[in-house]
């Protein structure tokens, strides 16, 4: 394993559109590394500097938010107890509670179908909060290919049958040609940046449901290694990349900016003899 990315979801059976959820252990709601203060530095910044961007509330989502807040508060005293849980009473709960964590967090309450009535994102991987603000799943997943058809009815379905003793984690990843943690602008284009500078990134994603106001909370961990430091020291990494990319949709690679990448990619990664 590597400092950077506990997660590498690529292996040899190429790319795949699935939910693949997996049961979540209390304990393992939200992970704490080494880069816990640079990464709640940067959020301090973000939050202060452009607040409109990273940070989206209605009132539908305030209860579910103060609830959030304090099993935040909660989970850091039971299982990290010499971290500080100090907040500021002039924050929005959302936005207390993401000061006190790696993981970006959205509340989604249910009204006439599951919407996204509060979030802090500091770190999205090229999207834009401002537009999914009070959206529901599948509006908020308009763009993503395939998800209509195969990923609407389940994730849907999933959401509805949440119960506060069930909670699920899913991983999510990407290339981008930049190693930067808040990328909020919109839709993707496919890197042209020397090899050196792309990163592989990976969203460790968890849905758990607030046992009071029973709302579901969505946390977002983001992952960023650069391409050059997996290929060196995970094995099979390359050869699994390559196959993921290749086996992927057309619309998929549209969508994740990776059309031409595989081509770059086969040359560079060939010389380094990790086929
Ligand atoms: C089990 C639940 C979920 C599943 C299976 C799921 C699945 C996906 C998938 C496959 C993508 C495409 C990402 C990529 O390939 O790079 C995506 C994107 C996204 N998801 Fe989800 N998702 C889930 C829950 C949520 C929730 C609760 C939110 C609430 C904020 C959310 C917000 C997004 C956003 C904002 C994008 C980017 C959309 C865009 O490009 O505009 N997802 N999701």
């Amino acid at each position: 394993m590597n400092d950077a990315t506990p997660y590498i979801p690529v292996d040899q059976k190429g790319w795949r559109l699935a939910m693949g959820l997996r049961p979540l252990e209390a304990s393992k709601w939200l992970e704490v590394d080494s880069h816990r203060d640079e990464e709640l530095a940067l959020k301090d910044d973000l939050i202060k500097q452009q607040h409109e961007v990273v940070v989206a509330v209605r009132p539908e989502g305030d209860e579910a938010s103060a609830e959030l807040l304090e099993e935040v508060v909660s989970f850091l005293c039971s299982y990290h107890p010499n971290l500080p849980v100090d907040t500021d009473p002039n924050d929005h709960p959302i936005v207390a509670a993401s000061r006190l964590v790696q993981e970006d967090l959205c509340v989604l309450v249910r009204s006439d179908a599951w919407r996204l009535q509060a979030a802090c994102v500091c770190f999205p991987s090229r999207w834009s909060l401002v537009e999914k603000i009070g959206a529901t799943l599948d509006n908020i997943h308009g763009p993503v290919p395939l998800y209509g058809e195969e990923l609407s009815q389940p994730t849907n379905s999933v959401f509805d049958r949440m119960t506060s003793k069930r909670s699920f984690w899913r991983l999510n990843w990407t290339l981008l040609e930049s190693s930067a943690l808040h990328q909020p602008t919109s839709g993707r284009t496919s890197p042209e940046a020397k090899l050196g500078d792309w990163s592989f990134r990976v969203e460790r994603q968890t849905i758990r449901q607030l046992p009071r106001t029973k709302a579901v909370v969505f946390t977002i961990r983001t992952y960023v290694t650069s391409l050059d430091e997996l290929c060196a020291m995970e094995d099979d990494f390359c050869s699994n990349l390559l196959n993921a990319l290749d086996t992927a949709p057309e619309a998929v690679q549209q969508y994740k900016g990776w059309v031409g990448v595989t081509d770059t990619l086969r040359s560079v990664l060939g010389q380094k003899d990790c086929r």
